[in-house]
């Protein structure tokens, strides 16, 4: 018996989690689950239709019956193409007294096509979401959250470039920004699908976490929100000699850093606009102070974002690597820097993406010049 927030299941999990289980149900994705059900309480939108596409073990939905507040549920829709999960589905809605879920087998498209138009759905697949992000978007009503996770980060990161420009129609470098890269790529890759039909997805909050990346979008519907959308589709020129970056809306394979003169390396097209709304971010992380069902962990992570939202600049400096690349030896403590970055008059922040690294409005040579104010 697994309990996790205010809901029992009688299932099994391993200690090596694998897509592989009879019936999936993996602990780590509690963070997870844990941030959508504080997504959707902080954006407080009433009488909602909720699909749980592929829902295994029905932790996910019958959390969302139990502990989305009053008011924000009208009825949640959870379905599975694995009976063995759909036998256990059942039992986790039976056994929470879960009335408002109700369980379907079958395919998510179909079920997602048949059963819609929905006010939230949440696209949780082993690996890519690609085959389900179609019917996600036309089976959400404008105005509703598309929920979408992706656990291929080999292919987002860049450790198989083929596969990032197959599945993302990106070119990936691996690097150090690599996880914010990812969850760029992502998101870019989900608005050019919804674009084709002048559907436009806007991010509301977003992260990366133990392997995965997850993005709440808002959809939004017209041409010209859409267009809006794909003016914020740019590469980032990255130095991987002085770690200057830049996002262009172009890439010349000639181009020289400005900083060190040496080649770069243009990688994506990706979303460069912002990650999160701050007064959400900041809502989801007031709320998570009062909610005794969630993990530590997603304790801390919207504590980080509600911080790092502040900093609307896409990236951040690495500041080991940086050390690295320019010999420094004025190793400071990382709030040393951040504090002598704001007596400069700019703002900084911690990232979760990288926790060796801010995120900042300060100009390059600025932030390496910093180290040698600081020197004895
Ligand atoms: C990662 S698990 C979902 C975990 C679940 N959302 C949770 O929070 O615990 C993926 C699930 O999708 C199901 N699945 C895979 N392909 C599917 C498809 N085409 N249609 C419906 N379900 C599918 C699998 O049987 C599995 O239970």
């Amino acid at each position: 018996m697994i309990i996790e927030g205010s809901i029992t299941c009688d299932t099994a999990t391993k200690e090596i989690v694998t897509k592989d289980m009879n019936v999936f149900y993996n602990p780590v994705m509690q963070i997870n689950r844990d941030i959508s059900i504080i997504f959707l309480n902080a954006l407080g939108k009433k009488d909602m239709r909720i699909a749980d596409p592929m829902a295994a073990s029905g932790i996910r939905a019958c959390r969302f019956a139990k502990e989305l507040s009053e008011g924000i549920v009208k009825e949640i829709k959870a379905n599975d193409c694995n009976s063995d999960a759909v036998e256990t589905l059942k039992k986790t809605v039976d056994n929470n007294s879960c009335e408002n879920v109700s369980v379907y087998l079958g395919d998510a498209n179909e079920f997602l096509r048949k059963e819609g138009p929905f006010d939230y759905i949440d696209i949780d697949p082993f690996g890519t979401p690609n085959p389900f992000i179609l019917s996600g978007i036309s089976s959400l009503r404008i105005g509703g959250i598309l929920a979408i996770t992706a656990t291929d980060t080999s292919a987002l990161t860049g450790t198989y470039p083929k596969a990032g420009l197959r599945k993302y129609w990106s070119k990936i470098e691996k690097n150090e920004l690599m996880h914010e890269v990812g969850v760029r790529v992502l998101i870019r890759k989900i608005q050019m699908l919804g674009a084709q039909y002048a559907r436009a997805l806007i991010p509301l909050y977003s992260f990366s976490t133990d392997h995965y990346y997850r993005v709440f979008f808002r959809l939004d519907s017209g041409k010209k929100k859409t267009d809006a959308l794909m003016k914020q589709h740019n590469m980032v020129l990255f130095c991987p000699y002085c770690y200057h970056f830049e996002f262009s809306s172009h890439v010349f394979n000639s181009e020289l850093c400005p900083f060190c003169k040496k080649k770069r390396k243009g990688i994506g097209p990706m979303w460069s606009g912002s990650l999160w709304k701050t007064e959400l971010a900041e809502k989801i992380f007031d709320m998570s102070l009062k909610n005794d069902y969630l993990s530590k962990e997603t304790k801390k992570l919207v504590e980080k974002i509600s911080h790092e939202c502040h900093m609307d600049v896409p990236f951040f400096y690495h500041v080991h690597k940086m050390w690295k690349l320019h010999g420094i030896k004025n190793q400071m403590k990382m709030d040393s820097i951040i504090a002598l970055i704001e007596d400069k008059g700019f703002y900084a922040e911690r990232t979760h993406f990288n926790k060796y690294a801010i995120r900042s409005d300060i100009s390059f040579p600025e932030f390496i010049d910093l180290f040698n104010i600081g020197k004895i």
